[in-house]
This record gives C-alpha cells, sequence and structure tokens, in this order.
C-alpha cells in the first residue's frame, strides 16, 4: 500500500516482542516504548530536506549540510501518545509538542475532541502524531481531521503497532497522510484490541491497570 511503511529492523522487532510479553512490567515497558520510538524517529526524518552551508572545520572550509526548511512539531494523541514523545524528541530536540485528546460521545459515536493544544505556528510545521495503538483508526481519522480543519497540511501518522483495519481506516480516509509502523497485526478482537498487540498501551504505559 503506498504511503505506509512497516519497519522490519530487528532492533525494532525484538523490543516489541518484550512490549508485547504480559510480563513486562510498567518501568520496562515505558523504557521500551520511548526506545521503539527514538528507532522510529530515525527512520521517520529520512526525507528532512537539507541546505549547504559554509563551516570552518580544524582543517579546511567545508560546504556542510544542515537541516533545512520546516520544522516539527510532535502531536501525541492522549493519553497513550504521550509514551512516544521523549525517544521521538531524543533524536528531533527541536520539535515542538503539542497535545490532542478525544473520546468517543457513546451516543453519536463520533469523536468528540475534548483538548487540544498546539503550538502557536504549527501551520508551517510538519506535524508527526503519535498513538502506539492504531487499533479501529477512529481516533487517528478524527485527529488528522482536526490537524487539517487548523490548515495543518503536512502530517504523518506514526505508530508502534498497527491493525489492517486501522490501516485501511485510516489510509482510505486520509491518503495524504504516511503511516509508519513497527509492527502490523492480525486483526482485531470484538472489543476492538488489536490480536496479538500488547494489551492496553495506556494502562502498559503508566500502570494503571
Ligand atoms: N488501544 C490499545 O491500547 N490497545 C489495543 O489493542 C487497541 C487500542
Amino acid at each position: 500500500m503506498e504511503n505506509v511503511f512497516i519497519f522490519d529492523h530487528p532492533l525494532i522487532q525484538h523490543k516489541i516482542s518484550l512490549m508485547r510479553d504480559k510480563n513486562t512490567a510498567t518501568k520496562e515497558f515505558r523504557e521500551l516504548t520511548t526506545e521503539v520510538s527514538r528507532l522510529m524517529a530515525y527512520e521517520v526524518t529520512r526525507d528532512l530536506p537539507l541546505r549547504t552551508v559554509e563551516i570552518e572545520t580544524p582543517v579546511a572550509v567545508a560546504q556542510a549540510k544542515i537541516i533545512a526548511g520546516k520544522t516539527l512539531a510532535l502531536v501525541p494523541i492522549l493519553r497513550a501518545g504521550l509514551g512516544m514523545v521523549d525517544g521521538m524528541l531524543d533524536l528531533i530536540p527541536m520539535a515542538k509538542v503539542g497535545h490532542i485528546g478525544l473520546y468517543r460521545d457513546p451516543e453519536t459515536l463520533k469523536a468528540v475532541e475534548y483538548y487540544c493544544k498546539l503550538p502557536e505556528d504549527v501551520e508551517s510545521r510538519d506535524v508527526i502524531l503519535l498513538d502506539p495503538m492504531l487499533a479501529t483508526g477512529v481516533s487517528a481519522v478524527d485527529a488528522v481531521s482536526q490537524l487539517k480543519k487548523r490548515n495543518i497540511t503536512s502530517i504523518k501518522f506514526v505508530c508502534v503497532i498497527a491493525a489492517p483495519e486501522g490501516i485501511e481506516n485510516l489510509h482510505s480516509t486520509h491518503p495524504d497522510v504516511p503511516i509508519f509502523c513497527a509492527a502490523k497485526d492480525k486483526c482485531l478482537n470484538e472489543d476492538a484490541y488489536i490480536v496479538p498487540g500488547l494489551g492496553d498501551a495506556g494502562d502498559r504505559l503508566f500502570g494503571t491497570k
């Protein structure tokens, strides 16, 4: 599928296997999420434009490359997306961080935004939207729609584990948004959990269950 990138790096796969294990405790789970996010940041930023500047090394004048153009904003979807922020910031410390929170109205089944705080200049930034689990895709689709309503035109979606249903939903609704995931799992179960997945990422990150 065009615009969908699934990572197969051995280090990423190894760490995800540790995250899946139900015996992995909160502290280790959080550390692993950070490590996987850090490794993913490397790939997700592969297409950042560069420009040439002149610098003096101790030996000679060099034409050297630095990152050019638009800057980045990370936007975790609350709450599990928070677990991916530190790893990403390790590699892109110049990024600003916004937050978006959505819940599903049980009557209308529509997503309701309960919180959104974005950097002032977010329209001119490349936005990396973060959520470790792309399950049904409902929150990812709505989060992207909310960002687009605010005139944000450059959005990438980054998750750790994706279900085929979520990829299909997000990709068909927002085909312009590249999807990066570290693993694509088999399916969703009747409770919309990813199978085999890793359980509830928020609970595992924050120790709430
Ligand atoms: N959200 C999670 O945290 N886990 C799933 O399996 C699906 C959605």
